[in-house]
């Protein structure tokens, strides 16, 4: 089969980590008679300094007319400044909500033989296995009014977390139709003893849980949820949540899996269009010296092949060279090794 794909390598890593998830593609595609048509452009930092603009037009509708999107990572200081008019993080959010990708798929799985790199005991890490579903096109980072202004002589800033009942309801029609693939049981994790948005988020996480009797559905608040994260995560199973709770609780659960290198995500909205990106950064400190770790970006081309273009073999493929490279040993610097960037890749490669 043949698909267009649009690489958007980014700042920092990104382009290191991508160049090596291209060449785990170019495997899958001579080994299983596919080919991907591959078109680059930039986002981020990088497109601030040719463009002017984080974000262009040309490179949304670039990305929106090709069947999926892979994404390096977004950032650094030489962008950082406050009063800047875009940032690279502007640009991102833009793509988020320019796709429509308002589902992100985070899984947390911890290696067994990568257990001594998490701060946790392994008696805790034992069989931890989670599906984190954050709300990525709503609440607190998009809801209007936003903004600064001058108040009663004082100087005040606004975000707003809103949600409208559709934005709930589809994201937990997936969240339950994914937990019936695995454990049945579904977390909703909201501040509802606070928020208005979370009232009207647990109502409509409850009504869909009558819907599906054969999930279990639990709600927990998101304070709640932090903690458990540390002191029983093999507890948690789907956990779905709003945008920034999402964003705070998975950067949390990717310490469970020793290193957040090791972690990919899914974008997913209404059709097979998604955005894969690992849910790292941009490492400034480590860019261009060749020896970030590849594997989260290699699995988000992976869940690529499995949600946007239905590959599940090929995708296992991949996942399952990832597992026996890091069972036989094989670690970047972040992980505790010495493997660069690249050799890190030849070991996945050669397992496919
Ligand atoms: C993430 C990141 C982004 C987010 C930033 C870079 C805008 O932290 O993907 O988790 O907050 O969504
Ligand atoms: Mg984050």
């Amino acid at each position: 089969m043949n698909f267009k794909i649009t690489l958007l390598p980014g700042d920092g890593i990104g382009p290191e980590i991508i160049a090596e998830a291209v060449r785990v593609l170019d495997v899958i595609a001579s080994k299983y008679k596919h080919s991907f048509d591959l078109q680059e452009r930039l986002m981020g930092g990088c497109s601030i300094d040719k463009y002017g603009s984080s974000l262009t037009d040309e490179t949304l509708a670039d990305c929106v007319a090709s069947d999926s999107v892979l994404l390096g990572a977004v950032g650094g200081p030489k962008w950082d400044d406050p009063k800047a008019k875009d940032r690279p993080e502007r640009g991102l959010l833009a793509l988020r909500k320019g796709l429509g990708v308002f589902a992100n798929l985070r899984p947390i799985k911890v290696h067994p033989a990568l257990m001594d790199r998490s701060p946790l005991k392994a008696e805790k890490l034992q069989g931890v296995d989670i599906l984190v579903i954050r709300e990525l096109t709503g609440g607190l980072y998009f809801g209007f009014p936003k903004g600064r202004d001058i108040k009663d002589g004082r100087e005040r800033a606004v975000d707003t977390l809103e949600y409208y009942d559709y934005e709930i309801k589809r994201i937990m029609h997936l969240a339950f139709n994914l937990a019936k693939g695995r454990k049945k049981k579904v977390t909703s994790v909201d501040k509802a003893n606070v928020l208005e948005s979370s009232r009207l988020w647990r109502q409509i996480a409850t009504q869909i849980g009558k819907e599906n009797p054969d999930v279990e559905l639990e709600h927990v608040l998101v304070d709640t949820a932090s903690m458990k994260l540390i002191t029983g995560p093999a507890w948690m199973d789907v956990v779905v949540t709003e945008n920034m709770f999402g964003d705070i609780l998975t950067d949390e659960a990717s310490v469970l899996a020793g290193s957040m290198g090791m972690l990919p995500s899914a974008s997913l909205g209404e059709s097979t269009l998604g955005l894969f990106e690992p849910i790292h950064g941009s490492a400034p400190d480590i860019a261009g010296k060749g020896i970030a770790n590849p594997v989260g970006t290699i699995l988000s081309a992976a869940l690529m092949l499995r949600h946007s273009f239905k590959l599940e073999a090929e995708a296992a493929a991949i996942e399952h060279a990832v597992e026996t490279a890091i069972t036989e040993g094989a670690r970047s610097a972040d992980i505790g090794g010495t493997l660069t960037t690249r050799q890190m890749t030849d070991e996945i490669i050669k397992r496919i």
